[in-house]
Parts: C-alpha cells; structure tokens; sequence
C-alpha cells in the first residue's frame, strides 16, 4: 500500500514538475528570443518612449510588440507577470525531491558502499546542502564580484563542479546529480523570488510615480536573467540523466556533468547571440567536437579480466546471483516493501528473463547503477561473475 501511495505521489509531482517547467522556461526562453530580437522602431513609436519593435505571426494572428524605454505613459489595468510558472516548478520539484529522495531515501539518495548514512543523517545533509548552497550565491552576488561578469561565471561553475565532485563521495551517484540540479533550480527560482520581481516592482513604482526607477535594481536583476538563461540546458539535462547511468554512473560521474555543463552552456551562447543577428556558428561545432571527445572517453573501457580467485560460474550459480540481489524489487509481485511493481517494468525471476535483459544489466551491473541501493551488499567479484555469464 506504501509502495502504491508512493507512485502516485512520485507520479502526481513529477508529471506537475514537468509541466510548471515546461510553462517556465518557455516563457523565459520566449521573453529572451523577444528581448534580443527587438529592433528599432518608426518615428511615430519612438515618440511615444516606445525603444524596440517586432512583429510576429502565430497561431492565424499577427502580433505587434512594443518595449517601452522607460514605462507607458499610463500603467495598464492588466499587467501580467510571469512568476508562478517558476514558484510552482520549485515547490513540485522540492515535494518530488522530497518523496523520491527523502521518502526512498534507502533506495534512491543513500550509497552505503559510500557513506553509511541513516535516512534522517542523509536527509540533513541533503537540505543542508541546498540552503548552504543557495545562500553562497545570494552572498557572492551581492559581493563586489559582481562587477566582473566573467570572473563570477568562472567562480560559480568552479563552485558548482566542486559541488558535484562533493556530493558524489556521499550520496549515490543518481542522487548526486539530482542534487546539483535541484541546487541551480533554487538559485534560479529565487532569482525570481530575490531579485527580479523586487526590479519589476520598483519599475511600476518608479513609472507610476513618474520618477526614474533605482538603476542597482534593474542591473542585479539582470545579472540573475543572464545566470538563469546560460543554466537552463544543464539543468534540463541533469533533469532527463536520471534515464541515463552512463552518465552518472561513470567513475568520473562528476567531472562528465562538469563538461556537459559547461558544453551545453556554451551551445546555448550561440543562441543569445543569433537572436541578435550575430551568427557564430563555430560555437555549435566546437560545442559539439567537445561533446564528441567526451563521448569517445566516455567510451566503456573493454571488460575487467575476473579477479583470481573467481571462477565462471555456472547457469544456476548466476541465477542465484540475481535471486539473492535483485529479485526483490525485479518480480513480478516484489517482496521489497519500497516497490508495488516490477522497477522499469524489468522481472528478473527466470533466466531466460535475465538474457533477455542482457543488454541493459550489463551497464547497470557495471556502472554499480544496480542493485539499486546495494542493501545486499553484492561484492565487485559477484558483478563481474553475473555479467561473464551473460556474455
Ligand atoms: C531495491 C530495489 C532494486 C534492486 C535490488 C535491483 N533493482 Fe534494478 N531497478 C530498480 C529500480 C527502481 C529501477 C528503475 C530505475 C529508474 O526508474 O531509473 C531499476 C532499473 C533496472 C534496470 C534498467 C536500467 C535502465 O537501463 O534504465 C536494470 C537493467 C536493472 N534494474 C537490473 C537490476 C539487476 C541486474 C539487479 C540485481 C543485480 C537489480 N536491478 C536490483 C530497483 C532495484
């Protein structure tokens, strides 16, 4: 009954999460796209304080888009603000956070071949992360080294990539990926929150009381755009790299997020620049040799020879490997009270299951994706004896 409460719960957030993202970071990349491809408009506009133009077609409608220098001459009755789309995506990312890797916090968050954690000690840990995290950028952003865009990109992602690398000596490797993205999620949501909703208050105050609004305002909220443009693409692949061990997995599970960061970030720099006509196309290539060259090594080392003392083992011996580590959770009825039905619809109670599925446990054997957990303790010579029997 846990179990079933706990896929729903699992289901209801996840499925809300996507779509408040969804809604969030389409408005944000369509606000950026806008912003960048306005350009100046006809005298007539120019004398009503209008300072860029464009016009669009969508949906059997044209759309006329004017930014105004400072403000309209009068405030509208309807104003719309863009802010839930963010609020929400954080609190259904947290309440996920929260069932997934709080709740199953044994099978998902705690590596005991790591750090023997207990739920609650993970769970510290976890949250004592996320606000220890959150308040180094708010304090760095308020440091004088805001005034160096670049040194604080450097600073940030030199942060953020020894963030990974901790977390990756605690949690389980999944769960340490998680946790970056969960991390840049907060900072941005509460780039909305902190700094700018506040700039866009102070500008209908400012327009509204026909005075000039505080520059710092609009100048720190525009540093924490740029911040939240170049982290959507990381963000939304550590989002998806859950489907992917190899990738988390990887003995350097850290240091492959930290290129596929920092190349994904790169790749979305093009774009900034081609809405405002400048074309770079040498960025996406160099961003995908990169991608490339992290492939190629990436690239499974060929097997281990067995340990000494190991011999093959037999059919049935194997059999029993997979018995003793993963039939719990991989049945059609699982005895594992954490689940209510086979995980990745995988059932690994006959052999002929087992080579069926060849495929796919040997990278999960390998990359120690599996057993999720490892509450069996199944020792490195028991995974190389399984994944020579499926050879
Ligand atoms: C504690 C429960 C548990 C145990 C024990 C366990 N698994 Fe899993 N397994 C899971 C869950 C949960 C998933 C789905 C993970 C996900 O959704 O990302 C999974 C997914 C998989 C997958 C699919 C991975 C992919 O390609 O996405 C394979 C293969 C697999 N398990 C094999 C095994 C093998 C082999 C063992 C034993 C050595 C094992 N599992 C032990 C819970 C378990």
């Amino acid at each position: 009954m846990e179990a079933y409460l706990f896929d729903w719960l699992n289901l209801f957030f996840r499925w809300f999460h996507v779509i408040a993202g969804v809604a969030w970071i389409g408005a944000s990349f369509y606000f950026i796209w806008l912003d960048l491809s306005l350009r100046e408009p006809p005298e007539h506009k120019k004398e009503q304080g209008i300072k860029g133009d464009l016009w669009a077609i969508h949906g059997g409608g044209f759309y006329e888009v004017a930014k105004y220098q400072a403000g309209p001459p009068q405030m509208p009755s309807t104003l719309h603000w863009f802010k839930w789309e963010a609020y929400t995506t954080w609190l259904t990312g947290f309440a996920l956070l929260s069932v997934m890797y709080y709740w199953g916090a044994e099978q998902y968050l705690i590596d005991p071949q790591k750090v023997a954690l207990g739920q609650w000690q993970a769970i510290g840990i976890s949250l004592a992360f996320l606000a220890g995290g959150f308040a180094v950028y708010e304090a760095l952003l308020k440091s004088p080294l805001r005034q160096m865009p670049k040194l604080f990109a450097a600073l940030l992602y030199s942060a953020l990539v020894l963030a990974a690398w901790a977390l990756d000596q605690i949690f389980s490797d999944r769960a340490a990926y998680l946790h970056v993205g969960a991390l840049i999620g907060s900072i941005m949501a509460g780039n909305v929150l902190f700094g700018i909703m506040p700039a866009q208050r102070e500008l209908v105050r400012a327009v509204t009381a026909g005075e000039t609004p505080q520059a710092h305002f609009a100048e720190l909220a525009k540093l924490r755009s740029t911040h939240n443009n170049y982290f959507t693409l990381p963000l939304i692949f550590i989002m998806i790299s859950n489907h992917y061990p190899m990738t988390y997995g990887h003995e350097q599970g850290w240091l492959v997020l930290a290129f596929i960061g920092a190349i994904s970030a790169f790749a979305r720099h093009y774009f900034n620049l081609k809405h405002q006509d400048n074309h770079q196309p040498w960025i996406l290539v160099a961003a995908a040799l990169a991608l490339f060259a992290l492939i190629g090594w990436m690239l499974p080392k060929p097997a281990q020879p067995l340990p000494e003392s190991s011999e093959r083992v037999s059919q049935q011996q194997a059999m029993a490997l997979v018995t003793a580590h993963c039939s719990a959770c991989h049945a059609a009825k699982p005895s594992h009270a954490a689940f209510n039905a086979p995980p990745g619809g995988i059932e690994l109670e006959q052999w002929s299951q087992v080579t069926a599925n060849a495929a796919r446990i040997i990278p999960a054997l390998r990359t120690g994706y599996m057993p999720l957990g490892n509450a069996s303790g199944m020792t490195e010579e028991q995974r190389a004896q399984l994944i020579q029997a499926l050879r």
